[in-house]
């Protein structure tokens, strides 16, 4: 017997799972390093523009599938067309290669927040951290113990553990990054830490940057793997799709800027590199915090945030995964979410060991943990969106009129849509292969 489509239980809950979906990793540490390297300012108000006028395209688009279709994205696409159905899998492959880096980046977080319980501090953080993460057990054991915490939720269910996590996740991952990012503006760097946020330098203006900014939109609004979509699948029917989507940018943006806000004073104020790349997370800021009073707190505080975004994201990728296998191979939720566990566990080993043992396997010259990373970020998603956004505008008679209503904007919105969203991504997608 087939099992009725799960529903959330009310608007607020359905914003805040999309919300929990979005905000991650890609928000706390990519996004604050990226800008670090990108020029700051410059970098931020193309991401603003970026996002408010190309990412919203695709991001009604999924919502407005899982709205209109009910399914899995397998399925989604199988009914447009029989023929579209590789990119209903294409999607389902994407979501679960991400977890298979993102999760061993989950482990590490789950190591710093007992370091910092235990109040055990090394010396020196950067000589901890690659020692760490090249060990082969303990790593790989807190990918998995990260992973099994994140499956419990999908394993639970919509109503009662999607639904419960992110309520009780997602405020408290608010009220602690308002206290870390007010304890940063106390500090002596915050004034330069914010000129360098709010203060565009224009020579920074390039092709590779506006990429970067598209790239990292995409990723962190988890478009383009059929995430969105299948969380849009258990909208209720009187759901506005722009109006959710619009409120979905605004608190995935405004939490991203948070985060610099946190970060770059306290950067700033230890004189660290503000393009420290992926180390400002896991060395500079630790270090950091353990040079003042009340550091082991506030390190706390910034690990369990991040503990935060990464499960609420890592339970969206998994749910994704975990209703592909629910529609597609007639499987309960409990044997679709074991099969989706063990998958991951078993691509997110090898994932853990290439800082250590397998540091020297190299594939197009990169370990699996930045292939994994590259390929899904810099080649699937670009990709999936292209299709996704083509599909929508072009084989699906009047989805926008449907997604985006008849008035003025929607016209304006199809004509991205059909012309100016395809044109920007296949951009992106050229510059990611070269
Ligand atoms: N949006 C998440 C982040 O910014 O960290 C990453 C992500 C979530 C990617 C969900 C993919 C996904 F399905």
């Amino acid at each position: 017997m087939e099992e009725k489509r799960p529903e959330w239980s009310s608007h607020i809950s359905f914003i805040i799972a999309t919300v929990g979906s979005a905000v991650g990793l890609g928000n706390i540490w990519r996004f604050p390093y990226i800008m670090g390297k990108n020029g700051g300012a410059i970098f931020l108000f193309t991401y603003l523009l970026l996002i408010a006028f190309i990412c919203i395209i695709p991001l009604c688009c999924e919502l407005g599938l899982g709205k209109i279709y009910k399914k899995d994205a397998i399925n989604t696409f199988k009914t447009i067309n029989p023929k579209y159905k590789w990119l209903g899998w294409l999607c389902i492959i994407t979501v679960t290669l991400i977890p298979c880096f993102y999760f061993v980046v989950g482990g590490w977080i789950l190591n710093y927040i007992w370091v910092f319980i235990t109040g055990q501090l090394p010396d020196n953080f950067s000589l901890y951290f690659s020692s760490f993460s090249a060990q082969a057990f303990m790593p790989c054991f807190l990918t998995i113990l990260f992973l099994i915490m994140t499956a419990i939720f999908p394993f639970r269910g919509i109503n009662d553990g999607i639904e419960k996590a992110n309520n009780l996740m997602m405020p408290l991952f608010a009220v602690m990054l308002f206290i870390l990012a007010i304890f940063a503006l106390t500090l002596p760097g915050a004034k330069e830490g914010l000129a360098f946020m709010f203060h565009p330098d224009f020579s920074r203006f390039d092709k590779t940057m506006v990429l970067t900014a598209l790239g990292q939109a995409l990723f962190t609004l988890s478009i383009g793997m059929g995430t969105i979509l299948t969380y849009g699948s258990y909208m209720k029917e009187n759901t506005k799709i722009v109006k959710s989507a619009y409120t979905l940018i605004i608190c995935d943006t405004t939490i991203a800027i948070l985060a610099g806000i946190m970060i770059f004073p306290i950067v700033f104020s230890f004189g660290v590199e503000p393009s420290a790349g992926a180390a400002l997370a896991f060395i500079s800021m630790p270090q950091m915090f353990s040079q003042f009073p009340l550091g082991v707190i506030f390190g706390l505080i910034f690990f369990a945030l991040l503990f935060f975004a990464s499960i609420t994201s890592g339970i969206s990728m998994m749910e994704t995964t975990v209703a592909a296998f629910i529609d597609n191979f007639k499987l309960s939720r409990k044997k679709s979410t074991l099969l989706a566990t063990v998958i991951i566990g078993l691509i997110s080993i090898p994932a853990s060991l290439s800082f250590g043992i397998l540091s020297n396997f190299k594939i197009f010259d990169k370990t699996i943990f930045d292939l994994l990373d590259y390929s899904t970020s810099n080649i699937f998603l670009p990709f999936n969106t292209l299709l996704i956004c083509l599909i929508a505008g072009w084989c699906i008679p009047n989805f926008w009129k449907k997604v985006f209503g008849e008035s003025f904007f929607g016209g304006v919105f199809n004509i991205l849509l059909k012309f100016i969203v395809p044109f920007v991504l296949i951009c992106v997608l050229i510059s990611g292969i070269y």
